[in-house]
């Protein structure tokens, strides 16, 4: 049985202790931090507060420990071989951004094929597609079946065009829709392609194993698994990141330097330039280590029996178009009323102070494929409740009374 106690997880929010009246359902954009995590940039803050790697004094020192420290505590977390393997970002985003700027320069060349999918987020699409342009390379997309899920039978005919890289989220941000990652690996590595994972959304679900992936990259941000915003982690095997051109430069990333040539410091420095998000990735550690106290199998436990709850409601409510499946599903509910603008419904739960978000949700190609204009995305977290739940489906009840009246 689950030794899982919601009330006692909540109670170390302080946002819900300062916000009762708020169903805080747009967990998929960004989540509450424990107060463990607040606490620890605050410290930061206002007993330490000094830069890393350079300075010649104590604080600098015991800052630049406590950085490193943020740096092994994620290495554990996602089971990676190395600590270097851990470069520090200011999201998924830039970890994105990075791999693709890296790799064209290096491994991709022109006439080679990428493979991405229908249900990417634009930030594991547009950096690609910006490189993939002026270098000629060209990039196939992985449909989806009648399930919303990836069609693996067509992944493994594009494979079979020999792609070099292979990029794909863990779970979808729309759909919430969990993806087979560690069968689409080991796919992709048959067939020679280097696999690159956006676990925005993943890694909150599902503590990640590097080791037992054995995919080349894995991005996520801070800030969706409790950790604070700017910051995020691009995780990539030794042999990979030492290849990838660096996006940024100056500062830490530097060995020696002339108006001639410049060469570059060793992992993971050479891919951090610039001062990090300091107290940020204090931050992150924190919010790694906080979660690390509960069992992950009771949190995802919890989140499906409020997505059963969630999705059965549902069914009730007549006139209610549900885009993401209960199945395989991470915690993320897309939905519609009947042909009501998103927004006009999130609107209205706004009123009702149920936070969610409306639109495409930055997945452009997954909605014109969908052939909708956007969605309603109600994203749980081990947080809510089944108050929270039950409060969410009246809004949607009297939203629906009203729109369509
Ligand atoms: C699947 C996915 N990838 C990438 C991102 C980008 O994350 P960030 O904006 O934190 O860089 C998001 C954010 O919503 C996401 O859901």
């Amino acid at each position: 049985m689950s030794g899982f106690d919601v009330q006692q997880f909540r109670s170390q929010f302080t946002f819900f202790q300062l916000q009762p009246d708020w169903v805080y359902l747009d967990n998929a954009a960004t989540m509450h931090k424990p107060k463990a995590v607040t606490d620890a940039v605050q410290r930061f803050y206002q007993q330490q507060n000094s830069n890393v790697h350079r300075g010649a004094h104590q604080l600098s020192q015991r800052a630049t420990t406590e950085f490193e420290q943020a740096r092994d505590i994620v290495a554990s977390f996602i089971n990676a071989k190395h600590r270097h393997e851990i470069i520090f970002t200011s999201g998924a985003t830039a970890a994105l951004n990075q791999i693709a700027f890296g790799l064209m320069h290096t491994v991709l060349q022109p006439g080679d094929r990428i493979l991405l999918t229908q249900l990417e987020h634009h930030a594991n699409i547009v950096p690609w597609q910006l490189h993939c342009q002026r270098h000629g390379i060209h990039i196939d997309v992985v449909p989806l079946n009648s399930s919303l899920q990836l069609d693996l039978a067509a992944y493994q005919q594009l494979l079979l065009q020999k792609p070099k890289v292979v990029s794909f989220s863990h779970v979808s941000n729309v759909l919430g829709h969990i993806q087979p990652v560690q069968q689409m690996v080991a796919m992709a590595k048959a067939a020679g392609a280097i696999t690159v994972i956006d676990g925005a959304q993943g890694v909150v679900y599902q503590q990640p194993d590097m080791q037992q992936l054995d995919c080349d990259f894995y991005v996520f941000s801070g800030h969706k698994i409790y950790g604070p915003t700017g910051t995020g982690v691009l995780y990539g095997k030794t042999a990979l990141l030492e290849q990838l051109t660096p996006l940024l430069a100056g500062g830490e990333m530097i060995e020696q330097v002339s108006f001639v040539n410049t060469t570059f410091n060793k992992l993971p420095f050479r891919l951090e330039a610039g001062t990090p998000n300091i107290a940020g990735v204090i931050g992150l550690g924190a919010a790694l280590q906080w979660i690390q106290q509960y069992n992950n199998n009771d949190l995802i436990q919890h989140k499906s029996l409020l997505l059963k709850a969630f999705f059965s409601g549902l069914a009730q409510i007549k006139g209610v178009d549900i885009l993401s499946m209960p199945v395989h599903n991470a915690g993320i509910v897309a939905l519609n009323v009947d042909s009501e603008h998103p927004s006009d419904v999130a609107a209205m739960l706004d009123q009702q102070q149920v936070a969610v978000r409306s639109g495409q949700h930055c997945a452009m190609p997954l909605f014109s494929y969908l052939a909708r204009p956007g969605a309603v995305r109600c994203a749980f977290a081990a947080y809510n409740t089944l108050d929270d739940v039950n409060r969410c489906l009246l809004a949607l009840e009297q939203a629906v009374e009203i729109l369509t009246a």
